[in-house]
């Protein structure tokens, strides 16, 4: 079903505690000059260029380099731990096999086609609740659906807006906008808290925004990232989504090269599918409050800023409203996430739709993280995405309550 373009290889993924001193300094140093020359892909942080001292790393490592990566690791005094012994077999592992039919459903992994038939469907049988719109098609010509759920009132309300995949290997997140559409519609009506907020604000629902990496995650390589749009002068595919916006663009934390997968792009919205999402943010701004991106993994509610050291003007609030949030989706599983500001709690990166809606004027924009910490990271198992989803509908609950409070 899945063909790696690393062509079944047996592949790793080393966890390494970077410890502080200069030893070890001289270590990452020696170790991202490595990287760079090797085909080491990152899964946390995004790219080498993230790496700092006292930080955990998972790597990636196709087994041809395996010896060489292992061997400047432990010379670099690097404690090392494998989480995957074969990739391959994990990412068959991942999903059920036994599939007959490609029907949709809401606790596997559904591909492009069968999401794009669900998001038809969904909203013609819940016309009531439900209005579909294209904000634009994406760099290979697919169409960008978006959902626009809440009560009719025939007056403008409120809303949130939301989006998922953004970078196409974290599937969980695809999963999530679509559990979250189903769950609102099926609970409005008993639900007297989604009743409350489908009566009186709007979600605008983006269910995949990087439609096409996400395709190619499915036909080509598991583990993509970007966009698939072209770069002129290099033979390397696609940008970085979250490092295209305006917000501090290309400064930090993102990189100039087209083969690295921070790249943020030839200039400002150059990806067309971040052009599409900045226009229908930009052109509802007045009734857009608040804005949800959810990215996959480490467990993490991130907010403003990124690009920067500086607190948000409204740092108090968005840390008080993250940490209730984090709080409601804990009390289902014990799901233990971590809050904060995007440049504090992980990396300086700039470039991200968070912080440029947030100088947009969208107060509360925040970027989920979801599960897991490491342990599957991409590869997190169908068996989990009921759970994750039923928990991360209580923060997004909590968020969107408190906005309603707070107008
Ligand atoms: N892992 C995400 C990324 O690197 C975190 C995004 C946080 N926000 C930001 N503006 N960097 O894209
Ligand atoms: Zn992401």
């Amino acid at each position: 079903i899945i063909k790696l373009s690393s062509l079944r290889v047996v592949t790793l993924v080393l966890c390494v505690p970077v410890l502080c001193s200069y030893v070890f300094m001289y270590g990452v140093l020696k170790f991202s000059w490595a990287v760079r020359s090797l085909r080491v892909d990152f899964w946390k942080p995004d790219s080498p260029d993230l790496v700092t001292i006292g930080m955990n790393v998972d790597l990636h490592v196709p087994a041809a380099q395996l010896d060489m990566v292992f061997t400047i690791l432990q010379q670099s005094g690097m404690e090392v731990k494998v989480m995957f012994e074969n990739l391959q077999e994990a990412v068959e592992a991942q999903m059920d096999n036994e599939r007959a039919t490609k029907a949709h459903d809401y606790t596997k992994y559904n591909n492009w086609a069968t999401i794009n038939d669900w998001v038809v469907s969904i909203s013609s049988a819940n016309a009531d609740l439900i209005s579909r719109q294209e904000i634009g098609n994406t760099y290979e010509g697919r169409p960008m659906h978006l959902l626009t759920i809440g009560k009719k009132t025939g007056s403008a309300k409120p809303a949130v807006f939301m989006d998922c995949g953004f970078h196409a290997r974290e599937w969980i997140t695809h999963a999530f906008c679509q559990w979250f559409i189903n769950e609102a519609v099926s609970t409005y009506g008993s639900d007297p808290e989604m009743t409350n907020l489908l009566d009186r604000m709007d979600f605008f629902v983006l269910p995949v925004f990087n439609i096409d990496g996400y395709e190619y995650t499915w036909t080509n390589d598991r583990m993509w990232r970007k966009t698939r749009s072209r770069n002129s002068g290099s033979s390397c595919i696609g940008t970085d989504p979250n490092r295209n916006f305006d917000a501090g663009w290309c400064t930090v934390g993102a990189s100039s090269n087209p083969c690295s997968e921070t790249y943020c792009g030839s200039s400002i919205e150059s990806e067309i599918e971040s052009k599409n999402l900045a226009n229908f943010i930009r052109s509802n701004k007045s009734i857009i409050k608040a804005y949800l991106t959810v990215h996959s993994y480490s467990q993490l509610l991130l907010f403003p800023y990124s690009y920067k050291y500086d607190l948000a003007a409204d740092h108090s609030e968005l840390l008080s409203v993250s940490q209730g949030a984090i709080a409601a989706l804990s009390s289902l599983y014990g799901t233990r996430y971590t809050s904060g500001p995007g440049a504090t709690t992980i990396y300086l990166a700039a470039g991200g739709s968070d912080d440029w809606a947030y100088d947009l004027g969208v107060k509360y924009s925040y970027t989920f993280e979801l599960r897991d910490e490491g342990r599957y990271g991409f590869l997190l198992p169908e068996s989990q995405i009921k759970p994750t989803c039923e928990e991360t509908m209580l923060a997004v609950k909590y968020i969107a309550s408190h906005v309603l409070n707070n107008l």
